[in-house]
C-alpha cells in the first residue's frame, strides 16, 4: 500500500497511517495541501474490502476538499481520514479516544469532524482529547447538514439563474434522490418556495413521510434519475451519472449534494454534450464547510477567519456557480472542467 502508487495520488503532502493494537484502531490521515491554511476533512468510517481501496478514498476525497474550501472562500486546506472497519462491529469510546490521541500527533495541521460512519456524538467523544476535532454541538454548528442543504439551496438558485431564466422555484419540478439529513433539510426548503417534488429513498418511512409533509410524489430508487423533471438532485450517493443512467436523465440540470456524482471524469463532459448543465458537486455541497468556519477559529494552529454572516457566506455558492456556468458557457467547456482548473489555480497547483 504505497500511497504514490494510488491512481488518487496528487501530490498529496502528508499521509499518516495509525494503528491501536488494543482497540483495533486503523486509521488514514491524508493532507493533500495547506496553502490556504492548515487543512480540514471528515473522518470516515468504513469497512473496505481492501486496504488499498482505503487509502484512495482518503486521496480522492482529501483532494476534493482541497478544490471545497479553495471555491468556497475558505481558508483552509484540504484533508480527509478513514477509520477502517465496520463502525458497528467496531466503534468503541477507547478507539475514539485514541483515534483523537493520534489526531494530536499530527497536531494542527489537520482537523476533522464526521462523516460516514460517524455521528456528532462521535465527534464530542473525540474531542475530550483532542482540540483537532470540529463538528461538536457543544462548541461548534452541530450537524453540518443543515448548512449543506442551504448551500445546496443557494446552488440550485444559480441553475435556476443559469437555465431558467431565474423565475423562482414555484412550479418548478425537481427530483431528489436520497431523503437523509441532507435531501430531507433540502426538500423542507424547496417545497416552502414552491417547487413540486418528485422523491425516491430506500427507506420508504421516509417517503412516505416527504409525500404527507411535501405533498411529494413518491419514484422508485431505480428510476428517480429518469424522471421527466427540470432538476436532478442527488442527494445519496456517488457515481449516479454513469454508463447506464447517462442516456435516461430527462433533466434539464443535475445539480445536488452527494459527493463524487460523476462516476467518472468523462461523464461531465457527455452530460455537457447532452446540453445537462451539471453543477460541480464539490461547490454545490461546500454548505458544511462554510457553516463550520466559527468552530475552525477554535481549533489551535489556525489563523482566525472572518466570521461573517453564514447565510450571507453561503450565498457565495451562488456566486461562484454563477460565475462557473458564465465561464462554461463562453469557453464551451463543461462547469466541471472550469471549476477544477479555477480549484487548482487557487491551491497553486
Ligand atoms: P444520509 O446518510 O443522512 O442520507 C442518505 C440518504 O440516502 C438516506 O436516507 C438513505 O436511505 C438514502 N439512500 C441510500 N441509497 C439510496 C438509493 N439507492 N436511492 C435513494 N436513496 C438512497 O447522508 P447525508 O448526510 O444526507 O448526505 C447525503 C450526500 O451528501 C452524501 O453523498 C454525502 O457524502 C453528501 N454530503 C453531505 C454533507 C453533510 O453535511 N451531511 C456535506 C457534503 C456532502
Amino acid at each position: 500500500m504505497t500511497p504514490w502508487l494510488s491512481p488518487e495520488f496528487d501530490d498529496h503532502e502528508q499521509v499518516c497511517a495509525f494503528s491501536d493494537a488494543a482497540t483495533g484502531l486503523r486509521a488514514i490521515v491524508a493532507i493533500h495541501n495547506t496553502v490556504r491554511g492548515p487543512a480540514i476533512g471528515g473522518t470516515r468510517f468504513l469497512h473496505y474490502a481492501e486496504d488499498r481501496l482505503a487509502l484512495d478514498d482518503a486521496l480522492r476525497l482529501s483532494r476534493a476538499m482541497s478544490y471545497k474550501c479553495a471555491l468556497a472562500g475558505v481558508n483552509a486546506g484540504g484533508g480527509k481520514a478513514v477509520v477502517i472497519g465496520d463502525p458497528a462491529l467496531l466503534k468503541t469510546r477507547d478507539l475514539l479516544h485514541a483515534y483523537g490521541r493520534m489526531l494530536n500527533r499530527i497536531g494542527s495541521s489537520f482537523a476533522t469532524g464526521e462523516d460516514v460512519g460517524m455521528a456528532v456524538a462521535d465527534v464530542e467523544t473525540m474531542r475530550e482529547v483532542s482540540p483537532y476535532v470540529g463538528g461538536t454541538a457543544s462548541v461548534g454548528a452541530g450537524d453540518p447538514s443543515v448548512h449543506t442543504a442551504k448551500g445546496v439551496f443557494a446552488g440550485l438558485r444559480a441553475v435556476l439563474a443559469t437555465r431558467f431564466g431565474g423565475a423562482g422555484f414555484s412550479g418548478v419540478r425537481i427530483a431528489v434522490q436520497g431523503l437523509g439529513n441532507v435531501g430531507w433539510r433540502l426538500c423542507e426548503l424547496l417545497h416552502q418556495a414552491g417547487a413540486t417534488l418528485i422523491v425516491a429513498d430506500v427507506d420508504q418511512v421516509r417517503v412516505d413521510r416527504a409525500t404527507v409533509q411535501f405533498g411529494a410524489t413518491a419514484a422508485s430508487t431505480e428510476t428517480i434519475h429518469a424522471a421527466a423533471v427540470d432538476i436532478f438532485a442527488p442527494c445519496a450517493l456517488g457515481g449516479v451519472v454513469n454508463a447506464a443512467t447517462l442516456g435516461e436523465i430527462k433533466a434539464q440540470a443535475v445539480a445536488g449534494a452527494a459527493n463524487n456524482q460523476l462516476a467518472a471524469p468523462e461523464f461531465g463532459g457527455a452530460l455537457h454534450e447532452r446540453g445537462i448543465l451539471f453543477a460541480p458537486d464539490f461547490v454545490m455541497n461546500a454548505g458544511g464547510v462554510i457553516g463550520s468556519i466559527r468552530e475552525l477559529n477554535t481549533i489551535p494552529g489556525r489563523t482566525p477567519m472572518d466570521v461573517e454572516d453564514t447565510n450571507a457566506a453561503l450565498d457565495r455558492i451562488h456566486d461562484r456557480l454563477i460565475e462557473i456556468f458564465a465561464r462554461s458557457r463562453d469557453e464551451r467547456r463543461p462547469p466541471e472542467a472550469v471549476a477544477l482548473d479555477l480549484a487548482r489555480a487557487l491551491i497553486g497547483r
